[in-house]
Parts: structure tokens; sequence; C-alpha cells
């Protein structure tokens, strides 16, 4: 069923677990989530860059994520991912996204505020609600790391903003990490704290070692995301068929393998947050 950001954000902090968002770029990703989501009864999140809110992509992708998850029997949310603008965020509003992120984390505190104030309006018209971020996430390709969230300004966010969720740096970054990360756990316990317990967002979900992810998840984090992961899993299932002498030719048969190996990386994934059972 198609739930709110709210509704699923809502569901993970009473049970103190994390929902798995998963980036999805093709029938074939969501195939391969809600399969897994399905198997292990879990909560989960589609979500989407901007990048794929248009006419080539968008159109097609959009409404198989909506139909996917009307069709779940168990809670899925359409969540826009790293929204920057009103224009990408009235785009996926029109897809039928079920929550938005709004990353105003390049602004200074004021202004991201100010931004992200003018979403959580916007949003409020049609009951969605919004994942803000403070402290820029950025890439592992990045030379250096921006300065990680403070808690006393994501008190200031939070208190200014009505966000349902908050995206925070804590150690993390996107994309697969060229060494391991650490994450300052103690920080996502600070930030809760100063918050009254906003329920934060670790982005950069991919390749952060699993004892890791189960402390944050511990400490506060309730909702991961996991983007590479899920393009190098398709990548590996379509290599991997390719390889097969025997693979079929049908694009639907051939497909099937790719499907399996989302799905795997989802069940774990699912797991890990300790989502599996939850719906
Ligand atoms: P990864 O691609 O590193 O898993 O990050 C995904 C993400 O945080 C999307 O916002």
């Amino acid at each position: 069923m198609l739930v709110t950001l709210k509704q699923i954000i809502d569901m993970a902090e009473k049970g103190g677990y994390a929902i798995p968002a998963f980036n999805v770029y093709n029938t074939e990703t969501v195939m391969g989530v809600v399969k897994a989501a399905e198997e292990l009864r879990a909560p989960i999140i589609m979500q989407v860059y901007p990048r794929l809110l248009n006419e080539e992509v968008g159109y097609y992708l959009c409404p198989a994520i909506v139909a996917a998850a009307h069709k779940a029997t168990v809670p899925v949310c359409f969540h826009l991912d790293h929204g920057a603008t009103e224009l990408e965020v009235q785009k996926a509003l029109r897809w039928g996204a079920t929550g938005i992120m709004y990353d105003g984390s390049v602004h200074e505190l004021d202004e991201n505020i100010k931004n992200t104030n003018h979403i959580v309006e916007i949003c409020s018209s049609v009951d969605v609600t919004v994942e803000g971020e403070l402290g820029h996430v950025g890439s592992v390709n990045d030379d250096v790391m921006g300065d990680f969230t403070d808690p006393e300004e994501a008190k200031q966010f939070v208190e200014s903003t009505n966000v349902t969720c908050l995206a925070v740096l804590i150690g993390n970054a996107h994309g697969h990490y060229k060494k391991e990360p650490k994450l300052d756990i103690e920080r996502v316990k600070k930030i809760r704290e100063a918050t009254g317990g906003i329920p934060l967002v670790l982005h950069g979900g991919s390749g952060i070692p699993d004892e890791q992810v189960k402390e944050a998840i511990k400490a506060g984090i309730r909702k991961m995301n996991i983007g590479t992961d899920v393009c190098c899993a398709f990548a590996e299932g379509t290599k991997e068929i390719l390889a097969d002498p025997k693979r079929p030719l049908g694009i639907d048969t051939f497909m099937k393998h790719p499907i399996e190996t989302v799905k795997q990386l989802a069940l774990s994934k699912i797991k890990l947050c300790g989502a599996d059972g939850k719906a």
C-alpha cells in the first residue's frame, strides 16, 4: 500500500528500527526491492533522484513506482531524494510522490531554514511531509568532507521547520567508500537529544560496515538510503547473465536474474535495518 513519509517514519520511530530507502532507476530495480519487501514483510521507501523526473525517464518510472506501491501488501512510500528546487518538488508531487526531501544543506543555516519552510508549506497543502538536510553529505570523491552536523544548529533547524526527519553528516558520503567510514555515533545521540528526538536519516548507506549501521540505528537513525549498492547489484546481475552461454533471449526472461540480484541486496539491507517482519 502506498503510504506517506510521515506514516512510514512513525512506524520506524515506534519500533526503534530504520526504514531502508532504496534509490530505484528502472522497472527492474522497482521489482527487485518490492519483491524483497513482500517476502520479509517490511515497510520500505522507494526514492528517485530529481534527474529522473523528466519526460525521458520519469514519465515511465514514476507511474511504475506508484503502481508497485499500490499493489504491494506492505507499506511503501514514494519519495523524492535530494530535491534542490521548488520545481523539482512540484514535479515529484505531480508524479505522485508521498514524501519529499528538500536538500538545502549547501546553504547557510538561515537560508536552509527559509527554503525548507517554503517547501514544507507547499507539500503540506497536499498532505506530504518533508525530509530536511543539515550538514552537507557529499560524495566519496570529494577532497574533504564538510563540517559534521552541529547538534545546536540541528535544534534550531528542527524547531524552525516542522520537518518529519533530518538527514545528517556524521562521517557518511555518497558512493562506495574508498576507505572504511567511521560514523560519529555520539553525535547521532547528541543530535537526537538536542532536537527532542527528531528521526534521523543516514545517507550513503552503501558500504557502511554492518556493526556501525546497527549502532547508528540504536542511536536514532530511522531511515537509511541505499543507492550505489542497488546499481551494483543490478549491473552485476546483468553481467552474470550476459556471461551465461544459455542466457534467455527474451528481455523479460533475461531480466529475471538482475531483478533477483537486486532482490537479494534488498533482503540483506532490510534485515540490517531491522525492518523485517514490521509490516
Ligand atoms: P549511496 O549511493 O552511497 O548508497 O547513497 C545513497 C543516498 O544516500 C541517496 O541519497
